[in-house]
């Protein structure tokens, strides 16, 4: 269905598809030291920045505006990296997010990976694996892993191929066994695992039906060789 963007009518699917490719290209998960050497990628995760900025926003009932999504916590407080900060200060940015993977007392370690096109050299998401593999509390923190694909490239099969990525990323961090839950009400994410089910790549583990929430686990041996990512499904979900 065409949409308006910047005045002109275009195919929007097809237009994200140009821009950021698909799951099924040549995709990565970089460091952010290494995005931060290279001033195209360097662009596109400012860019991918202010998508989340401009694009992830909620309105609370009582008015109250939050912006970023799952990376909401970035861009708020005293010490709070706007897009904008991190542009002017991009090796900061880096330094802030690695001191993250640090241990820290009361805190679970959290491991940022970019994930790029390589071959259209564009950031179109990022994965964060939280250490130390301790299945519980792990699932309290929403669990060993976190998928985010910048708004713009959303529904073109980069969660899908994210999970593979992360899935390896987790075996080189010492996770035999990912554990991870989702809301009821996020269907682009548990989709996902539940296609792994299907395929025996994945269990869903059984819990508190009234929680609202879906607990997987995953081994991760079989993605230790094979650091390539799950082909996204060829045709387009008719249900979306
Ligand atoms: C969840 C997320 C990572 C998925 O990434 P994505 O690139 O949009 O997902 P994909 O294109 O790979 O699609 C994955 C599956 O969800 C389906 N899907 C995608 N968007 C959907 C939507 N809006 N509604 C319902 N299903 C959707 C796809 O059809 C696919 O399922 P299928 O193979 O059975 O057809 C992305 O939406 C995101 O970053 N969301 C915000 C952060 C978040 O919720 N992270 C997960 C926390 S557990």
């Amino acid at each position: 269905m065409p949409e308006q963007l910047g005045g002109c009518m275009v195919d929007l699917k097809e237009w994200r598809r140009q821009r950021f490719g698909t799951g099924d290209d040549d995709v990565a998960l970089i460091s952010l030291g290494e995005v931060a050497s290279d001033a195209k990628l360097r662009h596109s995760y400012v860019g991918m920045l202010h998508d989340f900025y401009t694009k992830d926003v909620k309105k609370a009932a009582d008015g109250t505006v939050t912006r970023g999504g799952d990376m909401a916590e970035r861009f708020q407080g005293q010490d709070a990296w706007t897009p904008t900060r991190a542009s002017d200060d991009f090796e900061g940015y880096v330094a802030a997010q690695d001191a993250l993977a640090e241990p820290q007392p009361g805190r679970l370690r959290t491991h940022t990976s970019v994930m790029v096109n390589q071959s259209q050299k564009q950031v179109v998401g990022e994965a964060w694996i939280r250490t130390p593999d301790t299945p519980m509390p792990i699932t309290q923190w929403g669990g060993h892993t976190h998928s985010l694909v910048r708004p713009s490239a959303r529904g073109l099969g980069h969660g899908k191929a994210m999970l593979g990525l992360s899935m390896a990323k987790a075996h080189e961090l010492g996770i035999d066994n990912v554990h991870v839950t989702v809301s009821n009400d996020n269907p682009a994410s548990y989709r996902r695992f539940a296609a792994m089910v299907i395929d025996g790549r994945a269990k869903e583990v059984p819990g508190d039906p009234q929680s609202g929430r879906r607990h997987y686990t995953i081994p991760t041996a079989p993605y230790a060789a094979a650091m390539k990512p799950a082909a996204p499904k060829a045709t387009p979900n008719p249900q979306r």
